[in-house]
């Protein structure tokens, strides 16, 4: 198969065919992240990102977005590569190891297989919202150096419930073809669909089908769904997963974590943060990062270079009062 490939991008390069030389050029870039050998997949990706840049373009004609599908897919799935690794994630002991295992297995992919089994690659990342199952689905990503492919909810479910059950189709086509790690965000939408009250009769076969898509695929690619409202899901859906990984708030230690992370290029006094961590305990990654970044707004306003206690308390406070003035989020 490799072999073939080979000779097939020579022949497109001698002969000037550039469609050619890219569509072996990706199914090589497949080949290799399908067996596992997630390494030369990205230095291939990488050659081919540098083939299509623009000061490149020019000289070659190439013009190579392998992320991105084209056609009826384009606006169901939004296709981008990830540069975030575990090092850009604060998660609890339990979901960090979860997470690396996962990584690991599907790293030794072919190794694994040799003794006839197959790396975990249904994943169902439940918990509130902002505290990281994006982020983690764009780090697993970046690990394995796949594309990260965003399935756009609004464009799935259209006006016809008919052509939703086509999309589905569409996108685990895909799957085989184009390895990567599919993201199903909002995947409750589904289930809470299902309590509407027009169409009910349909979107009962939608979810059913969709829920025998995800147990038909065969594919190299990992399959992600994540969602805020759990309880919404019932057993069915649980059991088609390989592994179901939970995201929760972050405690002190995690939140002195975050903290350190997100502000590791400023000089913020030990005691700063640990202070900061004790009084906002509760809040989620997603508003603990903002205040951060609203902190260093304020000090990059007034035109200084250290960063201190006080515009953090300051951000951190307003973000913390916002939320309190808004309902709990159902989670
Ligand atoms: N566990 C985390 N570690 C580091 N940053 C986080 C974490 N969770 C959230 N963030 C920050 O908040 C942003 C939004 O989080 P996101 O991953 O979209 O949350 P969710 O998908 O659970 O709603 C992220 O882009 C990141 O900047
Ligand atoms: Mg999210």
């Amino acid at each position: 198969m490799k072999r073939q490939l080979v000779k097939e991008l020579l022949r497109a390069h001698i002969e000037r065919d550039d469609p050619a030389f890219r569509k072996a050029a990706l199914q090589l870039v497949s080949a290799e992240s399908a067996a596992g050998h997630t390494r030369a997949a990205e230095e291939l990706r990488e050659l081919l990102t540098r083939a299509a840049s623009p000061t490149q373009k020019g000289r070659t004609g190439l013009i190579v977005d392998i992320a991105q599908p084209r056609g009826d897919l384009a606006e169901l799935l939004e296709g981008s590569h990830r540069s975030e690794r575990f090092k850009d994630i604060v998660l609890c002991d339990d979901t960090a190891q979860v997470l690396e295992r996962i990584v690991h297995e599907n790293r030794q992919r072919s190794s694994l297989q040799g003794w006839g089994v197959q790396p975990r690659r249904k994943l169902l990342f439940f918990g509130p919202p902002g505290c990281g199952k994006t982020l983690a689905a764009s780090v697993l990503a970046g690990e394995l150096g796949m594309p990260l492919m965003t399935v756009r909810f609004d464009a799935l479910f259209s006006r016809f419930l008919g052509a939703t059950a086509n999309h589905l189709r569409l996108i685990f086509q895909e799957m085989p073809k184009r390895p990567g790690v599919y993201f199903f965000d909002e995947f409750d939408a589904v289930a809470k669909k299902r309590g509407d009250q027009q169409d009910v009769g349909e979107m009962r076969r939608i979810v059913t089908s969709f829920l025998q898509l995800i147990d038909s695929d065969k594919s190299p690619s990992l399959l992600i769904a994540a969602t805020n409202h759990v309880d919404l899901l019932d057993h069915a859906v649980f059991r088609r997963f390989d592994a179901s990984v939970a995201f929760n708030k972050p405690n002190q230690k995690q939140l002195v974590a975050l903290l350190k992370l997100k502000l590791a290029r400023f000089r913020v006094d030990p005691r700063v943060i640990t202070k900061i961590a004790k009084r906002y305990e509760g809040i989620s990654y997603a508003d603990a990062t903002r205040s951060c970044e609203d902190a260093i707004r304020s000090m990059a306003l007034d035109r200084r270079v250290q960063l201190t206690e006080a515009d953090l308390l300051d951000s951190f406070g307003k973000i913390a009062a916002v939320q309190e003035r808004q309902p709990a989020p159902r989670s």
